[in-house]
């Protein structure tokens, strides 16, 4: 006795033809001459997030930017850079609800497709050494905990409404610093990304319903003004592929999350570190 399959077309590849090839491509509006996608990616100016911000601009995206410093169109180059920039402190959360509101009026009612909670904080002392548990103010727990945690979950909320009307993605930048004590990352910091990739899978399970998918990613050591001046001597030696990453190496796996080549992915959490953690 077979199967008794219905013989019509109510059984069809969930991933629709014109997906299969190379996603940058798939995703690149511009190309298809369809709506151009949006993302909202904090922390552009500098490292993974000003990488991520070229590769999505690339791809036919429109950016939308926060970050402390004002927009720098030189380094920038992607369109409408600096009307699209939100200029805002991140760590304090009484500036979220401002954010958010300058980040709406942007959009002007159009759908959110990405938002990448990329900006992140990690302390060191005045030498340069990893903070602790011990020695870390009170101030800086709650700036690293307002910015590496609570950011994140206050912009979601506060930009559900849009990204439900895309279908959209959210993407947060963990850290290999949140499951292993590192050498030069502090308590606060680990833990904020502990807590992220735990609020990821939480977000995960929350938002599936409405469509949205959620998913981190978990960098090792990346060439940025983030990583301590000894990282390639002290680590290299012993990360499988022997070099750090690159900022671009990170932003193509938030471009596969957020494309829909990744459109049966969520609540994981995908390490980019050369084999750091194995
Ligand atoms: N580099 C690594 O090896 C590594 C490893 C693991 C995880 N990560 C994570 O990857 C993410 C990006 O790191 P990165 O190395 O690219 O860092 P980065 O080069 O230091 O850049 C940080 C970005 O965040 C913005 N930012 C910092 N504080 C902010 C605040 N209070 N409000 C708004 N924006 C703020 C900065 O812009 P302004 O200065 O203009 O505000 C900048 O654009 C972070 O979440 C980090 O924890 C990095």
């Amino acid at each position: 006795m077979g199967l008794d399959l219905p013989n019509d077309d109510r059984i069809k590849d969930p991933v629709p033809e014109t997906n299969l090839g190379c996603p940058f491509q798939a995703d690149n509006a511009r190309v298809h001459g369809e709506e151009q996608k949006v993302m909202l990616l904090t922390g552009a100016s500098r490292g993974i997030g000003h990488a991520t911000a070229k590769l999505f601009s690339e791809a036919g995206w429109r950016i939308i930017s926060c970050a402390r410093q004002p927009f720098d169109g030189e380094r920038c180059p992607w369109e409408a850079g600096k009307e699209d920039h939100v200029q805002i402190d991140l760590s304090n959360h009484r500036m979220l609800p401002r954010a958010i509101t300058e980040v709406k009026k942007r959009l002007a009612g159009a759908p959110l497709h990405a938002l990448v909670n990329n900006a992140g904080i990690s302390p060191k002392t005045p030498a340069g050494e990893r903070m602790t548990s011990l020695t870390t103010s009170t101030e800086t727990w709650m700036r690293v905990f307002h910015l590496n945690l609570v950011a994140p979950i206050l912009l979601a909320q506060g930009l559900f409404d849009e990204l439900r009307a895309a279908s959209g993605s959210i993407v947060n930048v963990t850290s290999i610093a949140g499951s292993r004590v590192h050498p030069f990352a502090g308590s606060a910091y680990a833990t904020s990304k502990a807590a992220l990739a735990s609020l990821t899978r939480e977000m995960a399970h929350e938002y599936a319903r409405h469509g949205i998918r959620v998913n981190a990613i978990a960098p090792g050591e990346i060439r940025t003004d983030m990583l301590s001046p000894d990282t390639e001597a002290r680590l290299v030696p012993s990360i499988p592929l022997r070099r750090v990453g690159t900022p671009d190496e990170v932003a193509k796996v938030i471009f596969f999350l957020c494309s829909d080549a990744a459109s049966y992915v969520t609540g994981a959490e995908v390490p980019i570190n050369g084999g750091q953690h194995l």
